[in-house]
């Protein structure tokens, strides 16, 4: 069992690795099983150090917020994001991903909620893997999450995005 377990974690680890170096090449991971996972997409941004992509343009570390995600927001996107928003692409291709840190009104982090492109994840809703953690990296929720799609739907004319105008 204890055998079964380091192998299990092991290859996850590998799969995380593997995702991070194909995220930064540009390729796809494959959304398939153990490898599309909110533990395995925290360690890939963790490996990104995806607090050195850039901002969402036009937007500054701690701009003012809405409700649910927070008083003050930092958002970050990779490059494939960076790359539709600026080319007003309509939506985000395959590999894009955004990441909001979410702060409360005295600049403490309470929450990070990612969304994350994969073709094919989840055709009708917009192939968004949505994932939310503590700020030690914990899954709070992850996936094809109703409660994050409820909302977000709302702008499915607009790749489910709030922030921006991708076209
Ligand atoms: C009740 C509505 C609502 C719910 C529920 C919600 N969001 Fe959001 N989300 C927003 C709004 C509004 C924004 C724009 C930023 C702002 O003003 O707060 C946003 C922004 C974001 C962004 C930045 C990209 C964008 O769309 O602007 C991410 C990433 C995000 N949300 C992830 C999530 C995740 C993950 C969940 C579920 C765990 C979730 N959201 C649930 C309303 C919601």
């Amino acid at each position: 069992m204890k055998r079964m377990i380091v192998t299990l974690v092991a290859s996850l680890g590998a799969g995380a690795l593997l995702w991070a170096c194909a995220a930064q090449t540009g390729a796809q991971p494959t959304p398939t099983g153990a490898d599309l996972s909110g533990t395995a997409l925290w360690s890939s941004l963790q490996a990104q150090k995806y607090t050195t992509w850039k901002m969402w343009p036009g937007k500054t570390a701690l701009y003012q917020g809405t409700e649910p995600h927070g008083a003050l927001l930092t958002t970050y996107v990779n490059g494939a994001a960076l790359d539709a928003i600026q080319g007003k692409r309509g939506t985000m291709t395959a590999g894009a991903i955004v990441v909001k840190e979410n702060y409360m009104p005295d600049k403490m982090l309470a929450a990070i909620t990612v969304m994350y492109k994969v073709k094919g994840y989840n055709p009708s809703s917009g192939d968004w893997f949505w994932a939310k953690y503590t700020p030690q990296g914990k899954v709070e929720a992850e996936g094809k999450v109703a409660m994050c799609l409820g909302c977000h739907g709302a702008k499915a004319d607009n790749d489910y995005l709030f922030t921006g105008v991708l076209r």
